[in-house]
């Protein structure tokens, strides 16, 4: 595709120059004459596809960012109220230290380990804001790719995060997988996840997403985290968490982090990128942190001094009014409280429109089992459908979703849901 569109632009350049050396001339007068056309972004391609579509039934499911039920972007409550005080503080625009404010990285860290954490009181947490989950990864893929004592190979979830494997390439370590999804189930391939962790050579890194995988929408058990955990412990693997959406999977913050908390009590010493994109609605802001959890303070004030080393020819120091958001919200405790509510009605919306889906399917007639729909959580259900199912879906009725059978369910409204289970209905008889 890429190489077809390439020819075709050089083939529009060589009609305009009179001769194939004068194309050849132009093409080496420049300094970008040889770069070729990269492939658009998946995800930004169907939302490009999607603008240009004029069916008024249409629907976005690619894109993932949370909607209200009228399909609109949402501005929490709690977040609007935290913008108004901080206009009221009427705060200058310095600069942030490197690592960010001191009160965004405790309160950020506090709320993925817990109030009562005994790593956070005894200072063995070495956080630091980043920008957003994105750039939290890119930290700790840095850090890992310069300090990391073992084998410098990270092992992620088969499927990840589209962006997963560039980040964790860009930072300079080896990308492996292990089986995560089984697609005859739509869920958890928990004997294969844990046979291909017991086989990593030991001293490697393992990528965990502590709740509501992305893109897939299946997360291991309580149980069946605590087995991994043992294994991951037995085989001297090293966990590095992505959290980009705690909270926003169960609506509760402190069931989300489970994963996170179960394996430091297991006394797994681990990596933890955090993002407030999703469960602040703070997308643009990039507001998100970097913590290592280590021994002790010391060995927490040594790795600090070497992230911030890090850091400081990247960007220099990060973004200051998301992290001021967050800090205001987390820092005061009714506003706090307020928060959690918005977080719990924007996940409860997600989980209602899963079972209203679900129940159309089974309305309509439909002969599949779509109990994967209500056992996925978070922000993405993992249909099944296969390439030319979602193909159909985009063609025949403007539903805009990625090929991979993955929906948004952040897209999915209680005025467009029946339209939507009509569709795939048809195209998955
Ligand atoms: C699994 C996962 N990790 C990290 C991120 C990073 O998001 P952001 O950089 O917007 O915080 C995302 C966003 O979609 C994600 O799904």
């Amino acid at each position: 595709m890429a190489c077809s569109k390439s020819f075709q632009r050089s083939a529009v350049l060589l009609r305009n120059s009179t001769t194939f050396e004068g194309f050849m001339a132009k093409r080496a007068s420049s300094w970008w004459g040889a770069v070729q056309m990269g492939p658009p972004d998946v995800i930004l391609g169907v939302s490009e596809a999607y603008k240009k579509d004029s069916n008024p039934k249409k629907i976005n499911l690619g894109v993932g960012a949370y909607r209200d039920d009228n399909g609109k972007p949402f501005v929490l409550p709690s977040v609007k109220k935290a913008s108004q005080r901080l206009v009221e503080k009427n705060l200058d625009h310095e600069y942030s230290p490197i690592g960010g404010t001191a009160e965004f990285c405790k309160n950020s860290i506090k709320l993925a380990l817990g109030e009562d954490s005994q790593h956070v009181a005894g200072g063995a947490n070495a956080t630091v804001q980043a920008i957003s989950g994105t750039g939290a990864l890119r930290i700790g893929g840095a850090f890992l790719a310069s300090f990391f004592p073992g084998v410098k190979d990270i092992y992620l979830p088969t499927p990840s995060w589209g962006n997963h494997g560039p980040i964790f390439r860009h930072s300079g370590l080896n990308v492996k997988a292990y089986r995560y999804y089984e697609p005859s189930t739509c869920g958890f391939d928990f004997k294969g996840a844990l046979e291909d962790l017991s086989k990593i050579p030991e001293r490697s890194i393992v990528l965990l997403h502590a709740c509501a995988h992305n893109p897939t929408g299946v997360d291991p058990k309580p149980e069946q985290w605590a087995e991994m955990s043992a294994v991951i412990k037995q085989r001297n693997l090293y966990p590095f968490f992505d959290m980009a959406y705690q909270g926003f999977a169960s609506g509760d913050v402190n069931k989300d982090a489970l994963a996170v908390r179960s394996f430091l009590k297991d006394g797994h010493q681990i990596a933890l990128a955090q993002s407030f994109a999703k469960n602040m609605g703070l997308y643009g802001e990039r507001a998100g942190a970097f913590s290592l959890i280590c021994a002790d303070k010391d060995e927490a004030d040594r790795t600090m001094s070497q992230i911030k080393i890090l850091i400081r020819p990247m960007y220099s120091n990060p973004p200051i009014h998301g992290a001021r958001l967050v800090a205001e919200i987390l820092s005061d405790a009714s506003l706090r409280k307020e928060w959690l509510a918005d977080v719990k009605l924007m996940a409860d919306r997600i989980i209602s429109v899963r079972s209203t889906l679900q129940n159309n399917l089974k309305k309509l007639g439909s002969a599949r089992n779509w109990s994967h729909i209500t056992d996925q959580i978070g922000m993405f259900c993992f249909t099944g459908m296969n390439q030319q199912q979602c193909e159909r879906l985009t063609k025949e009725f403007s539903v805009y979703l990625t090929k991979d059978g993955r929906i948004s369910m952040a897209g999915v409204t209680s005025k467009n849901v029946d339209y939507l289970a009509q569709a795939i209905h048809e195209v998955t008889k």
